[in-house]
Formats: C-alpha cells, structure tokens, sequence
C-alpha cells in the first residue's frame, strides 16, 4: 500500500498510487532502452478508463444521437497531404552539437524567458530570440544550432515493399475520409455527430509528466457535421441555454461565468450549435467527478489554434500541474471535407432540405489519458492520515470489496459464496488478508466506494454490513438486496 502524506507533491503522490496499485506505469519498464512517453495500464486502469470512456458514450453519444465509428490506426500518405498535417503538423527544435540534446525550442524559450512563441513562426525569428536572451543548452551550455521543424507523425513502411503511410496523429481523419459512406449508409441528416475512441501517435521531442504528453495515447473524438447557414437553428439547444458556462474568453483575464444564451449574445461563442456543446463537454465533466470551479473553457488565439481551425476553446482542468487541457473544442470550418474533397476528387456535399452543403465541423477532441489523470488528483485526498480516493463512484476501479471480518471459517465461505454471486456483474474483490482496518483502508486509497462485511451475524439472518468509503459509514442490507442496492449505485460496471 501506498504511504499516505499530505506533504509529496499531488503529481508525485498519484504516480505513486498509480505504479504501486497497478493503474499505469511505464511500457517496456525492465529494459534500459525503453522510448519515453510510453504507458502500459494496469487492472484498476483499464477499468477506470473503460468506466470513463462508457460514461462518455451515455452522457454525449448516446444523449446527442451521435453514430460511433472504429478506424484503422495506419492510413494513407494521402489522407496526411489532404489534412494538412505532412507540411503543417510539427514543432520548432534546435539541437546542441556538443551533448548531442534535442529541445522543443518554444518550450525551451518559455521555460527560461517566459516567452510564448505563436505557433509556426518563422524559424529566423525564433533562433533570433535565442541569440538576444543568450539561450543555450541546458545540460552543457553548448551553443543551440541546427534549428528546424520537426514533423511529429510516426511513419510506417507497409508490406514487403515498404509503400509509405502514417500512424494517425488525431483519430477524427477517418471520420472525415469516411463522411459520405457513413451519411448514406446511416440515412443521416445534418447537423450529425460522428464519434470515435481509439489510439492516437504523435512522435513528441519531449513527451513528459506520465499520462499528460505521451508519444501514444487515447482520444475520444466527436466530429459535428452541420450547415453553417443553419449553424443557429438548433431546437435540441434550447434546454440548455441557461445552463452556466464557465467561459475565459481571449479578452477576458478572468473565467465568467455566463449562461449560454449570455455568450451569444455578447458574442463570445459564434453560434448556439458551439455553445450547446461546450455545455455537453462542460458538463460531462461535472457529471465525471471533478469540481466546477476547476473547470473552464479557454478560447485560443491566432497564436495557439491549431492550423485547421477558425475558432477554438480548450477545455482545461486545474490540477496541482497548473490548467491541463482536456478537450480541444475546434470549429475546423470545411478545412477538412474540403481538403479530401479537392485530393481524392470525390466530393464531400450532402443535401441539406433540398440545398447542396459542404458541411462544416465542429470537434470536441478529448484526451482520454490526460482526463484519467486529473480525475485521480482531483479525488485525491489524505484524511486523518488516509489516502482516499473520492472518486465518482459511478468510474470507481472497482465497484465493491467483500471482506470477512476475520479469516476464518465459516466466514471465509460465506464471504466466498457472496463474491461469486455478485463478480459477473460488478468488479468485485474478494480480500481477507490482514486486519479489517487495514482492508478498508487498501480499498479507500483506490476509491472501492462500498465494502461488504461478513460477521457472524450474516451466518444468522444472512445480512451484511455496507460500508461508504466518503463517510466510513456502515448499514445492514440482507444478501438478498445486494444486487438491488448495486444496481441503482452503478448504471456503469
Ligand atoms: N483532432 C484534434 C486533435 O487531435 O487535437
């Protein structure tokens, strides 16, 4: 078990709970040559992400009747030209000659000067700035030199004659290569939702901070199709509306909190369809867990927006790191239907109520594994000396703990029956080593909401205690109301 410490650093502490009681740790760990910003998921992780991703699906798919695709994770050198992302996906580096180190030289320039460097500036300016504020190798204070864009896709050399293709670096090109199958096939009208989870690859000069800049991670991406004339005319909006937003506009140096209908009308978000889902993101996560005043939506500038995009809000989360964005909310205009529209030759236009339309997109971008972390920090908390986990219950790693007050018989075969009536259903453990506190503490740091006891009572009128780990409080419930009392805690299992 972890040791529990109010004085570690919050990001130090949560890698510490996720290495020791299996969450994620690094991939290929018991090599020396493992490639950073690789990560392998453990038990308790992969049920949490699996937990986070169904609540996904019920509080955004499912809700705003969206269609869920799987695409191929290699795809054509095509689709890359088309995107945009062969020229214009890729980050300013400058090398030191003498220990050989490679930086990401925005970030290096930021981290030393506090300088923030826009996005694709001219490679002139940036090795000027260097020179001015006297910016060198940080290992051995070599001269920086060789600097250049580095494009961040990991390429891949298909088949025995090596035909050039890429690892996808965002998984949403699928969903625009594939636009018109999926609109005929799924008799789909505009505006339409298309979303997808699977993994992503960005090959990044210096991945870094566990899940938070890997080189191979998970998104959830859905893609909006509408026709931007009708971009307002939205009823499935109007009852969210009054729903308040926690908006930093780029004018503002503060987060307001405005009511959709407000932001529109003070002109802060484009159209009511952009303002309805950045309520359905905000509010998905509310619904997962974490504090409403640690969320907010930041509008990008011209400096920080991605190249496809002509209005872009970061959903960020404030965690013990400083604001981490989650989501990338871009209105991508009809840069990307376009772009495969004029490479393939196939045209992406879809009737609209009898008008001929290249939709436009509007994409909420989310990062799985970036979303799991500040999850687990902010349900972090030492109490009394214990580390708990006050995670929603609904994404809890494991939904409950049977635990016989002590290990000994008929106990342990009663608690056993109880296990096996209950483990197909929910993720259930089974635990009776050590004394009873010290279970419910095991439990507590990985946020199992609900122990089960067995005592001797249960061998009499087959009851058993409940025990919440939020309040340590305990209530009798007969076996038979087990799975009752389960179902309604967990709609997600
Ligand atoms: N699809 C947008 C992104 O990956 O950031």
């Amino acid at each position: 078990m972890s040791r529990t410490s109010d004085s570690i650093p919050k990001h130090e502490a949560i890698m510490r709970l996720a290495l020791e009681r299996g969450f994620f740790f690094p991939a290929s760990e018991i090599y020396s040559d493992s490639p950073a910003g690789f990560w392998d998921y453990g038990p308790l992780g992969v049920s949490l992400k699996r937990k986070f991703i169904e609540l996904w699906r019920r509080e955004l798919v499912r809700r705003d009747n969206m269609l869920e695709i799987d695409g191929a994770q290699v795809l054509s050198k095509n689709v890359f030209i088309a995107s945009g992302h062969l020229k214009s996906f890729v980050d300013p580096i400058a090398k030191c000659p003498r220990c050989k180190s490679v930086y990401r030289i925005d970030k290096l320039i930021e981290e030393t000067v506090g300088l923030h460097i826009p996005e694709r500036l001219d490679l002139n300016h940036i090795q000027e700035i260097v020179r001015e504020n006297n910016i060198r190798c940080p290992k051995c204070s070599g001269e920086l030199t060789d600097f250049s864009y580095f494009n961040m896709m990991f390429k891949v050399e298909v088949g025995a004659t090596g035909v050039d293709a890429y690892l996808r670096p965002e998984t949403c090109q699928s969903i625009f290569v594939d636009f018109l199958r999926l609109f005929k096939t799924m008799r789909c009208k505009l505006p339409i939702g298309f979303a997808q989870v699977g993994k992503s690859f960005r090959n990044e000069v210096s991945p870094r901070q566990g899940l938070l800049r890997m080189r191979e991670f998970y998104q959830a991406e859905i893609e909006v199709f509408f026709n931007p004339k009708k971009a307002n005319e939205l009823p499935k909006a109007e009852p969210l509306m009054d729903y308040l937003l926690r908006l930093k506009p780029l004018d503002s140096d503060e987060i307001l909190e405005v009511t959709c209908r407000e932001a529109l009308e003070k002109k802060f978000i484009s159209s009511k369809l952009v303002a309805y889902y950045l309520a359905l993101i905000q509010q998905f996560y509310e619904k997962a867990g974490i504090p409403r005043e640690k969320i907010r939506l930041r509008q990008l500038g011209e400096d920080e927006k991605a190249f496809y995009a002509v209005e872009a809000w970061d959903l960020e989360v404030e965690t013990s790191l400083g604001w981490i964005e989650l989501v990338a909310c871009n209105n991508r205009g009809d840069y990307d239907l376009g772009g495969h529209q004029r490479l393939s030759g196939h045209e992406m236009t879809v009737l609209d109520d009898g008008e001929k339309v290249l939709p436009h997109v509007f994409e909420l971008s989310m990062g799985i594994d970036r979303s799991i972390y500040c999850i687990l920090e902010t349900a972090y908390a030492v109490i009394n000396g214990r580390n708990v986990l006050k995670i929603n219950p609904e994404l809890a790693p494991i939904n409950v703990a049977v635990l016989p007050l002590v290990s000994r018989e008929p106990l342990v075969s009663k608690a056993r029956e109880i296990y096996d009536l209950l483990r197909l259903d929910y993720d259930v453990v089974y635990d009776e080593s050590g004394s009873i506190g010290r279970r419910y503490a095991r439990q507590d740091e990985v946020g199992t909401p609900y122990c089960i006891t067995i005592d001797n009572q249960t061998l009499t009128d087959n009851t058993v205690t409940i025990r919440y780990r939020d309040t340590t409080h305990q209530f009798r419930i007969e076996v038979s109301k087990l799975h009752d009392f389960l179902l309604r805690s967990f709609k997600i299992s």
